[in-house]
């Protein structure tokens, strides 16, 4: 089962990606904490990346397709694979679909989660991040059992750099410019299905759950 989750930052991709591995058993594949893990590693292509990320930009299609066609080559990527931050321009998308159908694979199913500026920004401005084993959390909304340490493993937690208000500001107007239109492109080839995703995090999930347990979409 091949999914996409798509909508705007802070819409909750992240969260219900890590839900759909845990429930599901397949790999999640993020760009953005691909991106994440390069500029950490100050790889040339990390080094390349942080200016952009920083400033809220995207990051150029030919890089964020080679990242993706590597992972998704990989045999964890046999059973499925959740893609959450990707594909965000119609160039990525048109690459996402050949590069699938090359291996032959189709996308099955693409979930969009719609959720309100004011909300976003309440819930970009909470959030927190496990340095150490990636777990994300929200301050009020999803918070960890002790204030600032990770459930998981007792790191510290952290606020991402982009986080910031204006970077915030940025993001949400790159997603209304490129990435917005791909709703149209995915309703076209029969695969999108819209959450409302102004609810709680459990509620969201029983919706996903719902769609990924019933029949597969139509491929494009
Ligand atoms: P990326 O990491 O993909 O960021 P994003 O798309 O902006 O999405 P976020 O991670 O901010 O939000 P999310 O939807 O995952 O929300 P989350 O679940 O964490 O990209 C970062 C940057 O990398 C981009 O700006 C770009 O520069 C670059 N990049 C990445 N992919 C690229 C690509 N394909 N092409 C080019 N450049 C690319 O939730 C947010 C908070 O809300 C959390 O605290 C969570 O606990 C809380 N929360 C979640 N759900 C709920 C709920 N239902 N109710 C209450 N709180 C909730």
């Amino acid at each position: 089962m091949n999914v996409i989750l798509f909508g705007p930052p802070g819409a909750g991709k992240g969260t219900q990606a890590q839900f759909i591995v845990e429930r599901f058993g397949i790999p999640q594949i993020s760009t953005g904490d691909m991106l994440r893990a390069a500029v950490k590693a100050q790889t040339p292509l990390g080094v390349a990346a942080k200016s952009i990320m920083d400033a809220g930009g995207l990051v150029s299609d030919e890089i964020v397709l080679g990242l993706v066609k590597e992972r998704i080559s990989k045999p964890d990527c046999d059973a499925g694979f959740i893609l959450d931050g990707f594909p965000r321009t119609t160039p990525q998308a048109d690459g996402l679909i050949a590069l699938l159908s090359g291996l032959g694979k189709h996308i099955d199913h693409v979930i969009s989660l719609e959720v309100e500026g004011a909300e976003i920004v309440q819930r970009l401005s909470g959030r927190r991040t496990c340095p150490s084993c990636g777990k994300g959390y929200h301050v009020v909304y999803d918070a960890p059992v002790v204030a600032g340490v990770c459930n998981v493993c007792g790191a510290t937690l952290v606020q991402r750099d982009d986080d910031r208000e204006e970077t915030v500001k940025n993001r949400l107007d790159v997603y209304w410019q490129p990435t917005s239109p791909l709703k149209s492109y995915f309703e076209q080839c029969g695969l999108m299905r819209c959450i409302d995703g102004n609810g709680t995090i459990q509620d969201i999930q029983r919706q996903i759950c719902a769609i990924l347990e019933g029949s597969t979409g139509d491929r494009p």
